[in-house]
C-alpha cells in the first residue's frame, strides 16, 4: 500500500488536471560539467518521484513534456539518447502497476520507431482500466499539429457526411485531440526560469493558471510541486466572469 501524503491543501482546492514543462536539463548537467544527456537521466528520475506524489496526494491528472515536435530539431546524438531513455522509461512504466496509474501517449506516436510506437500502445492497453490517476505522457507533442490533426478528422467526417459543420462545437474539437480523455488543465507548471508556453496543450490551457519557477527540473521536487499547488489554491479563477 503507497504511503499516503497529506495534500497541501483541502482535496476541493486541489487543481484536477496538472501540465507540467520539464525543462532545464541541459543546464543542471552544463552547471555541473556533465553532458546534457546526463541532465535527461536526472530529469527522468524526477519524473518518477512526482508521478508517485501527485498520486499520493490525490491529483486525478497529470501531464508531462517529454519531447516535442521541434525537440527532433536538436544534434543526432541527443536525439538518440533521448529515445534510448524512453525506451528505458517506457519499461519503466510497468514496475509502476500497482500504483494503478493509467499512461496516455499525448502525441504522434508515427514518427516513433516502431518499437517505441508499439512499447506507447502497449502501455496505454495495459494501464487503460487504472483509475487512481492518469498520466498524459506528451511525447513528439506539438499543439499545432495536435489541432491540425483534429482538425484533418473532423474534414474527414464533414467530407463523408457524418457530421454538418455547424454541428462542430468546441466540444467536438476537444474530442478530437490528444487529451480526449482529460479535462482541460487547471494549473501549468513550467520549472528552468522560461516564461513561454512552448507549443504545449494551447487549447486545453486556455483558462489554465500558469506557475514559473527557477528551479530546473532535476532539482525539482514533491516541497516545489506543492508550493505550486498553493499558489494555484490561493489564485481567484474567474473564467472571464466578475
Ligand atoms: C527539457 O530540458 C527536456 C527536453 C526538452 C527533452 P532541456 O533539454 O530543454 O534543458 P535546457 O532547457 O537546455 O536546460
Ligand atoms: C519544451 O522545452 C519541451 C519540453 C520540455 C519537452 P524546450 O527546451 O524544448 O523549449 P524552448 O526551446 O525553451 O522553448
Ligand atoms: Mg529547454
Amino acid at each position: 500500500m503507497a504511503r499516503k501524503v497529506e495534500p497541501p491543501v483541502p482535496a476541493d482546492k486541489l487543481p484536477r488536471h496538472v501540465a507540467i514543462i520539464m525543462d532545464g536539463n541541459g543546464r543542471w548537467a552544463k552547471k555541473r560539467g556533465l553532458p546534457r544527456t546526463a541532465g535527461h537521466v536526472k530529469g527522468g528520475l524526477m519524473l518518477r518521484k512526482i508521478i508517485r506524489h501527485a498520486k499520493e496526494i490525490g491529483i486525478e491528472y497529470i501531464s508531462f513534456y517529454a519531447f516535442s515536435t521541434e525537440n527532433w530539431n536538436r544534434p543526432n546524438d541527443e536525439v538518440s539518447k533521448l529515445m534510448e531513455l524512453m525506451r528505458k522509461y517506457l519499461k519503466d512504466v510497468y514496475n509502476f502497476f500497482d500504483e494503478r496509474v493509467r499512461f496516455v501517449l499525448l502525441g504522434d506516436r508515427r514518427d516513433f520507431a516502431p518499437d517505441i510506437a508499439a512499447m506507447y500502445t502497449d502501455v496505454e492497453q495495459k494501464t487503460r482500466d487504472f483509475d487512481l490517476m492518469t498520466v498524459g505522457m506528451a511525447a513528439n507533442y506539438g499543439s499545432r499539429r495536435e489541432i491540425t490533426q483534429a482538425m484533418q478528422e473532423i474534414a474527414e467526417l464533414v467530407k463523408e457526411g457524418k457530421l454538418d459543420p455547424a454541428d462542430i462545437t468546441e466540444e467536438t474539437i476537444s474530442q478530437h485531440l490528444y487529451t480526449r480523455e482529460m479535462p482541460d488543465v487547471d494549473l501549468l507548471i513550467r520549472p528552468g526560469s522560461e516564461q513561454r508556453i512552448s507549443n504545449f496543450l494551447l487549447w486545453q490551457s486556455a483558462y489554465a493558471e500558469l506557475y514559473f519557477c527557477d528551479t530546473l527540473w532535476p532539482d525539482f521536487s514533491p516541497k516545489e510541486f506543492d508550493k505550486a499547488i498553493v499558489e494555484y489554491a490561493n489564485r481567484t479563477r474567474r473564467f472571464g466572469a466578475v
